[in-house]
């Protein structure tokens, strides 16, 4: 660690230097520093603190292509972020191709601004900033820590788990990134943010306050659910509530019983949120790869052999609202279609973050088998067995979860006030 330090500090006089040299050069050649401005390694140290370019409002982010560009992206190193965990770590779990890391998503009318972790944390400022749902969500949520913690010194930023709440505090700018554990949103039996591999999920849909109660006073809310659900054809619902101890249940058909818990959450929204202070977000559903004959190639082994996206233009990713139910990778649009009328009829404005067809590209960013199964990193031998082992779930970082993060930073940067 000490080491490391040293030689940021040493290429931060070099940088220095070479800014000091921009500036004398300047005066005479107005292409040089124009050069490093735009296409150095080092152009961020020259717009830190400067304004960030934004894109129209009504710019669609969601819509447009992935470029390769090992330029800009990734957005920091796997050893620079002390707080990833074990399970996203996927080169040092023993990955070897890293390209995945390279690409950056292009909207079709306009571009991302840059990623500055200041200008955020400006944004951030004496405010919480907080992810609810499962372990995407939390696999966003350890992107968004690391993008921001960058800029904050060593001493001057801690992470603390307490029950379902894991908080990033940054002291300095009095701001928090926080992970709230709630994988159906409602009141559920995988409520325990640690011992939550059961197989028989159950649910109470119209219990959402003990998890709730924890959200108010919150100015940055981002809700996503999605993969609890894909287990089963139906769900199961609680008659009763766990408190009393009650344990049967009826089985309700996904897509109904989904929406019952939307419409449980949007009420509590509807009451609980001053849209004045709190800004809320509902992230798309991130997809599953793992039938290697959905993006054809018949010889793979769920996404375990993937290295690059896919970028076959006709493939059909998002079906739009009533045109199919599921999308050529087998994600279920109907939950899609839930979220969208939900959020639509609420008083609370939702920004809708339409994630699921863009990442649809992005077989090649899970974790695969550089992961943990049960808190343990695989074995080589288990390594040996894709088939078996690979996590075609959960997304590598740096990674994918980034490029949502650079949509949801757009946003938040893009606020008044
Ligand atoms: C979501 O984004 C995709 C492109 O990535 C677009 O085709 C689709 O219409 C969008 N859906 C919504 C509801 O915005
Ligand atoms: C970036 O990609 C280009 C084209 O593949 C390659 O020539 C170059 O060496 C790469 N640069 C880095 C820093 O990886
Ligand atoms: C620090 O942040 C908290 C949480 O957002 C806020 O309630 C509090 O007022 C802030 N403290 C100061 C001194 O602004
Ligand atoms: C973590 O947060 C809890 C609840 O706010 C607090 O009681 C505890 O002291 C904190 N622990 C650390 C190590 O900061
Ligand atoms: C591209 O995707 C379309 C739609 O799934 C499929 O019909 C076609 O065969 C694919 N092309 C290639 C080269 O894989
Ligand atoms: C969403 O609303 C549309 C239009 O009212 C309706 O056709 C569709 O079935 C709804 N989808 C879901 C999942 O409820």
């Amino acid at each position: 660690m000490k080491q490391m330090r040293k030689s940021n500090l040493s290429i931060f006089a070099v940088v220095f230097s070479l800014f000091l040299v921009g500036i004398i050069m300047y005066n005479d050649n107005v292409k040089s520093i124009a050069y490093l401005t735009s296409s150095s390694p080092f152009s961020s140290l020259f717009e830190d603190g400067g304004a960030v370019e934004l894109p129209p409002e009504e710019c669609d982010l969601f819509t447009g292509k992935w470029v390769f560009d090992n330029k800009t992206h990734p957005l920091y190193k796997e050893e620079q972020c002390e707080f990833l965990t074990e399970q996203v770590t996927c080169l040092r779990n023993g990955r070897k191709d890293s390209l995945f890391q390279n690409w950056r998503w292009q909207p079709r009318d306009c571009s991302l601004p840059k990623f500055k972790a200041r200008v955020l944390l400006e944004k951030l400022r004496n405010k919480r900033l907080m992810f609810v749902g499962d372990s995407l969500n939390r696999n966003q949520w350890e992107s968004m820590v690391c993008l921001v913690q960058s800029v904050v010194p060593p001493g001057r930023k801690s992470l603390n788990q307490t029950g379902s709440l894991t908080t990033f505090q940054i002291q300095d700018y009095n701001a928090t990134v926080e992970f709230y554990w709630a994988p159906f949103l409602v009141e559920s039996n995988s409520d325990d943010p640690r011992k939550h591999s059961i197989i028989d999920r159950i649910i109470m849909p119209e219990s959402i306050e003990k998890h709730a109660v924890n959200w108010k006073d919150v100015d940055f809310l981002v809700f996503n659910s999605y993969i609890w659900w894909m287990n089963t054809v139906s769900i199961k619902v609680l008659r009763g509530s766990f408190d009393e101890g009650d344990t049967e249940y009826d089985e309700i058909r996904r897509p109904i019983a989904y929406e019952r818990v939307l419409r449980t959450w949007g009420d509590w929204v509807d009451h609980h949120i001053d849209p004045l202070r709190t800004t809320v977000f509902f992230m798309s559903m991130s997809p599953l790869h793992i039938k290697s004959s959905d993006w054809g190639n018949p010889d793979g082994i769920l996404c375990a052999l993937e290295t690059t996206p896919i970028l076959n233009k006709s493939m059909v990713f998002n079906v739009g609202t009533n045109y199919r139910l599921f999308s050529e990778i087998g994600t279920d649009y109907r939950l899609f279609s839930s979220v969208e009328n939900v959020t639509q009829s609420m008083k609370v404005p939702i920004r809708f973050l339409n994630i699921t067809a863009l990442s649809e590209y992005r077989k090649d960013a899970h974790t695969s088998v550089y992961t943990i199964k049960q808190g343990k990193l695989l074995t080589q031998e288990q390594q040996n067995d894709p088939a078996t082992y690979a996590d075609c779930i959960h997304w590598c970082l740096p990674g994918l979860p980034d490029t949502w993060n650079e949509i949801l930073y757009t946003h938040i940067i893009s606020k008044s006030s």
